[in-house]
């Protein structure tokens, strides 16, 4: 697949099979991950990988519990709540697999590494005809004690960024993308602006 095709269909997967996902697989979404630059070229990231529905089930229910005690300083708190409070809401949406990148905690630039290695990761799976989706609302909980524990993480590590991965049930639908806020500095004369991409539409913007 072209690297401008993975870009464009790469979306927010919140709808999943339950086919699993094979440990070779993941491998390579690993792998691809590990090509990411790295302030220093530390490498500093460690992949946890959870197929245990289990255990994703639990995280969800936790990290609800956890995010539900601090809604009120969250952006529109009321429709988080009615969210975290719904039974029926689970954070990883059953995806079949998450995979976790962490840091060892010390270092100062842990989180844009795994970042960059998250992007990639999350561009090699559509290249796989997979979906993912970075999921915020794990990192709250899967950042207390309890939380590393469950993860097998020291206590000083530090979750950066949790994906889940999976087969998509249905496509998601297309999400508008602002008109980016460019400032040209130089000689250099401004291209025409693109069109945006046909079917745009505002979509989820802000998780659901
Ligand atoms: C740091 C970060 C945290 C996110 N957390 C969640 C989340 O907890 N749950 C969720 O459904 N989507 C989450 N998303 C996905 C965004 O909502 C999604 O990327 C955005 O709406 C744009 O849609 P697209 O990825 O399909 O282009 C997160 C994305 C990022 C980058």
């Amino acid at each position: 697949m072209e690297l401008r095709t993975a870009i464009r269909q790469r979306r927010a997967v919140r709808d999943y099979t339950q086919e699993p996902v094979s440990a070779a697989t993941l491998r390579e979404l690993i792998s691809a991950a590990s090509w990411a630059p790295s302030a220093m070229n530390e490498q500093p990231w460690h992949f946890t990988v959870v197929t245990e529905a289990a255990l994703l089930d639990e995280i969800s229910s936790r990290s609800k519990e956890w995010m539900l005690k601090g809604v009120a300083a969250m952006p529109r708190p009321g429709h988080f709540r009615d969210l975290l409070a719904d039974p029926d809401f689970h954070i990883f949406y059953h995806a079949p697999a998450l995979i976790v990148l962490s840091v060892p905690g010390d270092g100062q630039w842990g989180a844009e590494d795994c970042a960059l290695a998250a992007q990639n990761l999350m561009l090699a799976a559509v290249d796989q005809g997979l979906g993912t989706c970075w999921i915020g609302f794990a990192q709250g909980w899967l950042n207390t004690g309890e939380g590393h524990n469950v993860l097998g993480l020291p206590r000083q590590s530090r979750v950066v960024t949790p994906i889940i991965v999976g087969y998509p049930k249905t496509a998601p639908p297309p999400v508008a993308r602002k008109a980016p806020l460019i400032t040209w500095i130089g000689t250099m004369a401004a291209p025409p602006e693109p069109e945006p991409p046909p079917g745009a539409s505002n979509g989820t913007l802000i998780h659901p």
